[in-house]
């Protein structure tokens, strides 16, 4: 891990970079109400270079069929503005959706990447659904494992990795120009945070997290994984600022103490269920996206561990 000054100084470059509005990401959001889930595609101007980050799998559960609607509507949205894929990039090891990135890697290139923390999420992912040897826990199913404070182009874009650890312990963040992708830390002001009781999930760390990710400038776009509406709103919303959360956001803004926080998110999450796609989730995503290998009949299985999560 870098230095958190190092990490700052590297962050304070990349946003003052982006005042040079030729700098700044072009950005487009593309939401699957049935996981709540939002994808994007980050694009510089200059040079068409994109990163797809956190893409959906569609999958049903009742049937356990795998569709592309939601991945072929990136792919027509890279397509119609001619743009070259140098990134599959995930924040983390979704439980409620599985990733696309392996398909629309075959169909436009780009290298798949995720935090190098995710070999803990396979090693504990690995004994929960009894993987066997054949399932390698290094990494090695993903291009490319970022370390905290790391830098990445995207054309003339520079990206700055951060680990934001709690929901997971691999959960990344990633600074492009003046635009933070922040995973699973934290949601819109009027909805809160991301929860922290999946196995290596922390509240403790998730607040440290949060924080880290709102001492960027004030002006920072936020770009969040999920949204579920909120009570009073009618529209689902991904974007917001730094200064909104911290004025804001009604888990963490300004004000909140770490162990307040920490209270209030073990007894809420205590009261939520399971993800409806949590077993087919992480059998796929500790795999970046595979599925497990078919059997000699030619058919993948997922597995369910009964009484196990
Ligand atoms: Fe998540």
């Amino acid at each position: 891990m870098r230095s958190d000054s190092a990490v700052e100084q590297a962050s304070a470059r990349i946003i003052a970079a982006a005042n040079d509005r030729a700098k700044r990401p072009t950005i487009a959001g593309f939401f699957d109400e049935s996981t709540f889930t939002v994808s994007y595609v980050v694009h510089d101007a200059a040079t068409n270079e994109a990163a797809i980050i956190d893409s959906v799998l569609d999958y049903e559960a009742a049937s356990g069929r795998t569709s592309y609607g939601s991945a072929n509507r990136i792919i027509e949205y890279i397509n119609s503005k001619n743009l070259k894929v140098i990134w599959l990039i995930e924040t983390h090891a979704h439980a409620d959706h599985l990733s696309a990135a392996p398909y629309l890697q075959q169909k436009l290139g780009g290298k798949l990447a995720i935090g190098k923390d995710i070999i803990r999420v396979q090693d504990v992912f690995g004994k929960m659904f009894n993987a066997g040897s054949e399932f390698e826990r290094d990494g090695s199913q993903f291009d490319h494992l970022f370390e905290d404070g790391e830098t990445f182009k995207i054309g003339e874009l520079e990206g700055l990795a951060i680990h934001v650890p709690g929901h997971t312990p691999a959960d990344m963040a990633y600074i492009i120009g003046d635009a933070a992708f922040v995973g699973d830390t934290i949601f819109m002001p009027d909805f809160g945070t991301a929860r922290a009781d999946f196995p290596g999930g922390d509240p403790r760390q998730l607040y440290r997290s949060i924080r880290r990710l709102l001492s960027l400038p004030r002006e920072t776009r936020l770009f969040l994984c999920h949204d579920y509406k909120a009570p009073g709103r009618d529209e689902y919303a991904w974007e917001t600022t730094v200064g909104e959360e911290r004025d804001h956001n009604i888990h963490v803004k300004d004000g909140t103490t770490e162990d307040a926080f920490v209270e209030m998110r073990r007894s809420r999450d205590k009261t939520l269920s399971m993800p409806n796609l949590i077993l087919p989730s992480v059998q796929v995503n500790m795999r970046a996206g595979r599925l497990p290998d078919p059997e000699d009949n030619g058919v993948s299985y997922i597995k369910i561990p009964v009484n196990a999560v």
